[in-house]
Parts: structure tokens; sequence; C-alpha cells
């Protein structure tokens, strides 16, 4: 299936309140995330979602290149504008515990999980990652860049990503239509902003209860080294930050990209 995003239909059946009112679609773009960053101020709006069928320099986390096959997957970028550069991070683990929603719904279980900071992982193939971007105008922050990609319907996998990815598609046994998976998602990630905004500690519960790695003692990576020692992982806390237990029962907070939990 490669048929090219079809905005109209998009359109028809969208059910946020705000979010994706505005959507720019590109056939090819170099990045949505670079695009999103780079379009003036004057022509965002907060909830404008710019969606690319074929990405020619996708970025993934780690200055890593995200690259899927054209017209099979969802690559898009989400404009926020929220009245706050606090919990920041939190917000995105909002936007990245919606794609779960999505795809458990679509997948009618329960075996997708959050791993720290933005990776969706379905029976540890991934499925999804995210990559957050802000732009600021002095300290002031201009725009929050939530870029996701998801894959949907791409059946094959390079050989090196072969074992470690996977899409909805492979999963479900059939294909998936994309228009109506992005409204889905789309109304969950306005659902979860909503309790963003309201600082809602259910946000912060519901995502604990889908990262890989809660309550268990496990490795750390920090900065691409393996630490010494276990450490229980505790949770996120209501910033977005990452709260570990070390073995002589110090709370430690980390807050940047820069770790990473092992679990086996
Ligand atoms: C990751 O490494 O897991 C994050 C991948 C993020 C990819 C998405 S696709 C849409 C948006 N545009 C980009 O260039 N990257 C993000």
């Amino acid at each position: 299936m490669s048929d090219t995003f079809d905005k109209g239909s998009f359109k028809q059946q969208i059910g946020t309140q705000w979010l994706g009112h505005k959507l720019q679609y590109f056939k090819s773009l170099e990045s949505t995330n670079t695009y999103a960053k780079e379009i003036s101020a004057a022509d965002i709006t907060h909830g404008m979602v710019c969606l690319a069928d074929h990405q020619t320099q996708g970025r993934g986390q780690y200055e890593r290149e995200w690259e899927t096959l054209p017209a099979q997957n969802l690559t898009f970028s989400l404009i926020l504008t929220p009245p706050t550069a606090a919990r920041l991070h939190l917000l995105t683990m909002a936007c990245a515990y919606a794609v779960v929603q999505s795809i458990n719904e679509q997948l009618a279980n329960n075996k997708t999980c959050l791993k720290w900071p933005n990776d969706v992982l379905y029976q540890h193939k991934k499925m999804a990652g995210l990559l957050t971007e802000t732009v600021f105008l002095g300290n002031r922050l201009d725009r929050l860049i939530v870029g996701i990609g998801l894959n949907v319907n791409q059946q094959k996998f390079s050989p090196e990503l072969s074992n470690k990815a996977t899409s909805i598609r492979n999963e479900k046994g059939k294909a998936v239509n994309r228009e109506l998976l992005l409204g889905d998602l789309l109304k969950r990630i306005e659902y979860n902003y909503q309790l963003w905004e309201q600082a809602d500690e259910m946000l912060c519960k519901n995502i604990n209860q889908r990262i890989i790695g809660y309550g268990q003692w496990v490795k750390l990576k920090v900065d691409n080294r393996l630490w010494d020692g276990r450490y229980k992982m505790l949770g996120i806390n209501e910033a977005g930050a990452l709260l570990m237990l070390d073995e002589d029962q110090q709370v430690k907070t980390f807050s940047h990209e820069q770790v990473r939990v092992v679990t086996d």
C-alpha cells in the first residue's frame, strides 16, 4: 500500500478541537521537524501539523537518521505554543504515551510500551520514535516541535533494522488506514495535552505504567557509558524527569536524553 496521504479524507473525520485543524501536507520534504523549526513565527499556529509522505533527511534522536519508505508510514511534526517552557519533557512523553495508546487500540492488546526517553516499542521492537525540538526567541519559548515517526504499513526494513523495528501492519497482518490512524492519534494527543496543561497527576501515573523497567532494578548508560551498579527505576516525575534510586538508597534525577535505561 503506497497511496499518498489523503488530506481530504483526514479532514472529513477529524475529531479534535484544535490539534491538526491546520495541516500542511508535503509529498516530499527534507524533514518535517526542520521545516517546522524554520517556518516564520507569523505563519505558525498552536496545533499546526506538518506531514510529509517522504522525508529526504528525516532526523532521529542522537543525531541519527530517520529513514522510512515513502507513503507508508506517518512522519509528521506538531507545532505547539504552550504557555510555559516548564515541564516540556513531560509534554513530549504525553505525546509518546498517546502513540502507545493509539497502537494498542489498533492491535487490540497492551503490548506496546515506552522506552525512556522517547521510543515506542512493541515487544522489544521499535514501532515509533519522537524527536522534540524547541525554538526560543530570547528567553521566551516561541514553539515546541514534536516530531513523530510511526511505522504504519511498512513491511520490509533494512537488514540492520529488520530485527529491531516493526510496523503496525507487520503485527496486525493487515494494512492500516493512515488518515484514520492520524485522526485517532491526534485526539489522544489533544486529550493528554489537556492533562499536561492542568498538571493532572493521572498523566504521570499512566505514563509510568507503560515505561519499560518501571519499578525494576536496571543498568544505566550515561553519555553512552555504562555506569557501575544498578538503579531502581522510580519512574518519571511531574516535570518529566526520570527518578532512579541507587544502591545507597539515594534518589538521582535525570532530565536528559543522555541517560538510557538498560533492562537486559
Ligand atoms: C527517534 O530517533 O526515535 C526519533 C525519530 C523521529 C522521526 C520523526 S519523523 C517526523 C519528524 N521529522 C524528522 O526529521 N524527525 C521526526
